[in-house]
């Protein structure tokens, strides 16, 4: 059985008993906050999703307002249900995608409950937003976000929709070459027409799905595509931009998001280590983090940061269950040579460690020149190839990519 929680105003309280009553009989257990501890609920890193009644009342509730920023900011899909009328300018309804906004304000008639139904059931059932995250740099959020995925589509035909976060664009140049990525910024086919709202350089919501540019041409195993980076993100990054554009921006990117989610088995989020309005972005629509971890020192804490930051932006206690730590690099003969095992000691440290000892995954990647070396231009023609699962026989890299791309689908919910 599929299960929704509702917030609704206390004047909407009888619809919500009925839409309840009426949702049950197609299969969906819906329970309204207001007869459960909400802060619990809320606290869930089950699959949920908020079904909202709105209303004038509804407006004016701080609890549903309340309830709203939460499931915003926890990667919950929401089921918008208009039950009176509203200003299609309030809070909101700006707050909240007007395409998927589903209308009772002729009643509830048993079309409009399985639509409901449909709507909830579609949100449950999306692939998982994973994102690589980690305060410290250099630790190979790229890198793996493209091979250790790679290795998801080739051997387990996951559909993957990369979304690149980064200003810097490094998994955009991962895959494509300057040519192409040049082309892509010249058509405005880049991440920056999501975040952008006005001039030519926006694209309308209803179109952002044709953003994503297709990376697998060859194997033919469905989708493997790339929404491209774009240095102008940087304008989101620094003080440029106004907040009432940034909250737009925030608004259309989570629309994207749902948009791939609905086509997608994971849409991975490359970002930058960084704490920004894009890690904001990024970790408010994740339901799952991935953080790379090298041998060395300091690197716990980065991770410490991760967990402070990804806390303050969901405004609630974390957990390790929706995060896994990827040791990245083990095995370097260059850095054994010099005494000691870095690989052992960076294990015990963080499996000791109060918070992520529990997601730290058993398979580590090792260090290997596959992963150090850039792709070349040779590669353009088919991006899949630039990435080591699709080249060269290194058993043992291969076998850690895809034991690690399994653990993390499995860990995101996705599998
Ligand atoms: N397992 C590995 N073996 C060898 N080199 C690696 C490995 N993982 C990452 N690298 C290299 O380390 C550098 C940083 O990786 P990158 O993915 O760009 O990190 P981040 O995105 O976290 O900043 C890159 O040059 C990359 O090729
Ligand atoms: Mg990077």
């Amino acid at each position: 059985m599929v299960l929704a929680y509702l917030t609704c105003s206390p004047n909407d309280r009888d619809q919500a008993r009925q839409l309840a009553a009426g949702l049950s009989a197609d299969g969906v257990r819906v329970e309204l906050l207001d007869d459960v501890d909400d802060e619990g609920a809320m606290a869930s890193t089950e699959r949920r999703c908020l079904v909202a009644l709105i209303s004038p009342a509804a407006e004016r509730s701080e609890r549903v307002r309340k309830h709203l920023t939460r499931a915003l900011n926890n990667a919950w899909p929401i089921v918008p249900v208009q039950v009176s009328a509203t200003d299609t300018s309030s809070w909101l309804r700006l707050m909240l995608p007007a395409e998927s906004e589903i209308d009772m304000l002729q009643g509830m008639t048993r079309e409009s409950l399985t639509l409901t139904a449909e709507a909830i059931r579609s949100a449950s059932s999306a692939g998982r937003v994973i994102a690589m995250l980690n305060i410290k740099g250099g630790v190979g959020k790229t890198v793996l976000a493209a091979n250790v995925f790679a290795a998801a589509h080739l051997l387990s035909r996951c559909r993957v929709a990369f979304v690149d976060l980064d200003p810097q664009s490094n998994l955009s140049q991962y895959f494509l070459s300057p040519a192409e990525r040049n082309r892509l910024r010249q058509k405005n086919q880049t991440i920056f027409s999501v975040f952008s709202s006005r001039g030519e350089s926006a694209c309308a919501r209803a179109d952002f799905s044709q953003l994503l540019t297709p990376l697998n041409r060859k194997f033919g195993l469905g989708s493997f595509d790339l929404l491209a980076g774009d240095d102008r993100l940087f304008e989101f990054t620094l003080d440029l931009r106004a907040p009432p554009e940034k909250d737009a921006a925030f608004s259309r990117f989570h629309a994207l998001i749902a948009d791939l989610k609905a086509r997608y088995d994971a849409v991975v989020l490359d970002t930058n280590p960084c704490a920004t309005f894009l890690t904001r972005c990024a970790v408010t629509a994740a339901e799952h983090i991935v953080a790379p971890v090298r041998p060395e020192q300091y690197s716990l804490s980065g991770l410490n940061l991760l967990e402070f930051v990804t806390r303050q932006i969901r405004e609630r206690p974390v957990r390790p269950a929706e995060f896994t730590i990827l040791l990245n690099g083990v095995g370097d003969r260059v850095r054994l040579r010099n005494g000691g095992d870095p690989d052992a000691l960076i294990r015990q440290e963080i499996n000791q460690a109060p918070f992520f000892g529990a997601s730290l995954l058993e398979t580590a990647i090792p260090y290997s020149g596959l992963l150090r070396a850039a792709p070349t231009q040779r590669f353009a023609a088919n991006p899949i190839n630039a990435t080591a699962i699709a080249r060269f026989s290194q058993r043992a890299l291969k076998e850690s990519l895809a034991s690690a791309a399994q653990a993390i689908l499995r860990r995101a919910g996705a599998l």
